[in-house]
């Protein structure tokens, strides 16, 4: 693997007196690192440093009713660690939606932990870092999408789920990365606005080329949107100095020459399952264009060794959270860990999440 990731969490050891079982911890530290597959990185020193954390965190879910949720981009960590369910945002929506236990902690950004709040209002909701935003939420509010309609009337308002539940609350229908293009094609009508994503929506642009005009919101992912075509070019001529095959996977937050540099376009979720496809069947690197996150699970979970090339580069807002926040924020969340939306918004931005379950499960 010559792939670069990040410096794992620091913490002080001190703070976690080893107050459990030596045996117990012994075997969750083995654990993890089994787990999480990097054994240079995620050390079982490193890993036992992180065992009374996981070990406390998972007790208390029990004893709380509580399903943790994380999305791909969190630490190994958190995903092996402590996580019920990890994924892209479509597949954690439809969790956070059917889940029965009385409380749902996301450990992601906020406009994820909205959207499960939305999505159970009468559930408890925790989100352990408050302060985790994301470019393309905070690139548009709710004000932007009613000059957008009052510009272009009578024209359906499709937004991605990177939005805040006000924005949603605006919009007719929402997408995730899984389902974006499928949605809008089948919308009715031959013009479409599409927030807030430009350069996702110059995809859809170019895909619906002949059918649709799509009127787009300048916002975009500060994490996706600055990849670019020379690093792919590069590990493409370092694979055929090596002689081997490179595929290479994008994230369509990322710009069209990226996309159209690519083999494969797909959600953080597509591109894993594509990069072990590719390890178990193919002679062939893989080059993922995204957040570190994925490159991390392909790591982890591919039942074939993975051989990766190029760079990754991490969301600091998905970075935010640390097993120090998911053990505070189930043991005594602050205000600001509660996720609280008004009735009103809660209720529009569900009908725009109902919308898209309906179009992509049809
Ligand atoms: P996914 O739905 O593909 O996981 O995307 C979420 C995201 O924030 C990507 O940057
Ligand atoms: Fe937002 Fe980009 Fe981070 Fe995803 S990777 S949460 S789109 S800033």
């Amino acid at each position: 693997m010559v792939l670069k990731l990040p410096p794992l969490p620091q913490r002080n050891d001190l703070v976690h007196p080893l107050s459990e079982d030596i045996d117990e911890l012994d075997n969750e530290a083995n654990r993890l690192m089994e787990r999480i597959g990097q054994k240079m990185r995620w050390s079982l020193d490193a890993c036992r440093t992180i065992a009374p954390l996981t070990l406390k965190i998972n007790r208390l879910k029990k004893e709380k009713d509580v399903i943790l949720i994380a999305h791909t981009y969190q630490t190994p960590d958190i995903v092996y660690g402590v996580a019920d369910a990890v994924g892209d945002s479509y597949t954690l929506s439809k969790i956070a939606r059917d889940a029965p236990q009385s409380v749902i902690l996301f450990s992601s950004v906020r406009f994820m932990a909205e959207t499960a709040k939305i999505l159970s209002p009468d559930k408890t909701v925790l989100h352990p870092s408050p302060e985790a935003g994301c470019s393309l939420s905070e690139g548009i509010d709710a004000d932007d999408v009613r000059k957008l309609r009052a510009l272009h009337p009578g024209v359906p308002v499709a937004c991605y789920i990177n939005t805040t539940a006000a924005v949603k609350a605006e919009c007719d229908v929402c997408v995730t990365s899984s389902n974006y293009l499928s949605i809008a094609e089948n919308l009715p009508g031959d013009e479409l606005i599409f927030v807030p994503d430009r350069l996702m929506g110059q995809h859809l642009r170019t895909y619906l080329e002949g059918k649709k005009t799509v009127y787009l919101h300048e916002a975009d992912c500060e994490v996706h949107a600055a990849f670019n075509t020379n690093s792919i070019q590069r590990q493409r001529r370092e694979a055929r100095k090596r002689g081997i095959e490179l595929r290479v996977l994008a994230h369509p937050e990322c710009d069209a020459d990226v996309l159209a540099a690519s083999d494969f376009v797909g959600s953080s979720e597509r591109i894993l399952i594509e990069a072990k496809r590719i390890a178990s069947e193919e002679e062939a690197a893989v080059m993922m264009i995204t957040e570190c996150g994925t490159a991390e699970r392909a790591i982890a979970e591919s039942e074939k060794p993975i051989e990766l090339m190029g760079t990754c580069s991490m969301c600091r807002h998905m970075k935010k959270t640390h097993l120090e926040d998911i053990l505070q924020a189930i043991e005594s969340p602050r205000g600001d860990q509660i996720v609280e939306i008004g009735d009103d918004v809660i209720g529009r931005a569900r009908d725009c999440l109902n919308q898209m379950f309906e179009l992509a499960e049809s």
